[in-house]
């Protein structure tokens, strides 16, 4: 029998495939302190995570048989990958499930932003009617401009386009094919944030991409701007973007995704034009069963020494 451990929560209709294995026992066991998740580890054939679970090196190391490492989403940042790899243990993502869920997600914070929702929303229910101070911008004629056009990337910029926005985009792989197919403008980095009126970023987390949109960047914006990450938190520097926001350059930020998560009383939630959602973007019934059912599938291959894709 395999051990498959499971530490965050997951769709249990995803799981069915691995609930009803005749070769797999599951241990679904959530919110463990670091050393319980160091015991329960030890026994695993495989661990499944959301992105709550820190994977890190030590337990790694308390891992005795680990086989698999599986990530029910896209990021894998919060699993060393490197300690993993060096014990032999292959991480595997699910890449595609939440794409349209965390497009859609990223689409209405767009429209949020622009239109002062969530404010005048709190607004009114204090009893207030301020319609005055709720004054929007339209989307129509507007450039969006997105920093990584990978799977989340292009289904927003086709949301976008619907919205007829113009849709400016860098990504170091796009060829001018796909910005094409996409109905984007393929354009540099400093291009996209010079001319957008909204910039969003859907790049992942690493070194080359931990503030890549910091001060410089913002001074480079137009004035009146407005950004958005519902990507990794730490793409944009958040110090940076409080400042601009201070400073009149930003005009607003909607923010999915915090450096720090749960991020408590983050000083950017003092300023009026900063929305928010908590972590928020693949938290759809639909992508939560797609990535737990890819997820599941790719484990029972690595367990049962089957070929499998998304390491
Ligand atoms: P993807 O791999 O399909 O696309 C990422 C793109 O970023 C790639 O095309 C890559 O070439 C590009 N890129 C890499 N470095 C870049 C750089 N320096 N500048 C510009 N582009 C760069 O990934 P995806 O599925 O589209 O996911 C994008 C991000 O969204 C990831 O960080 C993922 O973890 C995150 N995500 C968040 C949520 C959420 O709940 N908020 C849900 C799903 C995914
Ligand atoms: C992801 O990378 O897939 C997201 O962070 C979504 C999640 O895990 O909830």
């Amino acid at each position: 029998m395999f051990r498959v451990l499971i530490t965050d929560p997951l769709s249990r209709q995803g799981t069915e495939q691995l609930l009803n294995a005749p070769d797999v026992e599951v241990v679904q066991k959530t919110d463990l302190k670091k050393e319980e998740l160091l015991v329960e580890v030890a026994d695993a054939d495989a661990l499944i995570v959301r992105s709550q679970t820190q994977v890190t090196a030590d337990v790694i190391q308390a891992a005795r048989k680990l086989k698999a490492i599986g990530r029910a989403g896209v990021g894998v940042d919060n699993i060393d990958v490197p300690a993993a790899t060096a014990r032999g243990i292959v991480v595997v993502n699910a890449p595609d499930g939440n794409t349209i869920s965390t497009a859609e997600h990223t689409f209405a914070m767009l429209i949020s932003l622009a239109r002062n929702i969530p404010q005048s929303y709190q607004s009114i229910i204090r009893g207030e009617w301020k319609r005055k101070d709720y004054v929007g911008v339209e989307l129509n004629n507007k450039t969006l401009g997105i920093l990584g056009l990978g799977r989340i990337g292009a289904e927003l910029a086709k949301r976008a386009r619907a919205f007829h926005m113009n849709v400016v985009a860098f990504d170091p792989y796009l060829t001018e094919e796909r910005a094409e197919k996409v109905g984007v403008r393929k354009a540099t980095m400093d291009e996209v944030i010079r001319s957008s009126d909204f910039i969003t970023v859907h790049t992942p987390l690493t070194k080359e991409t931990r503030h890549l949109i910091d001060a410089g960047a913002f001074a480079r914006m137009k004035d009146g701007v407005r950004v958005l990450n519902c990507a990794r938190g730490g793409i944009i520097d958040e110090r940076a973007l409080y400042d601009a926001i201070q400073t009149g350059k930003v005009a607003g930020a909607a923010l999915d995704v915090f450096e720090t998560e749960p991020p408590g009383q983050h000083p950017l939630f003092s300023l009026p034009q900063v929305i928010a959602t908590p972590h928020l973007g693949a938290s759809t019934r639909e992508a939560q069963q797609n990535v737990a059912v890819d997820v599941s599938e790719e484990i029972l291959h690595i367990l049962r020494d089957e070929p499998f894709k998304n390491a």
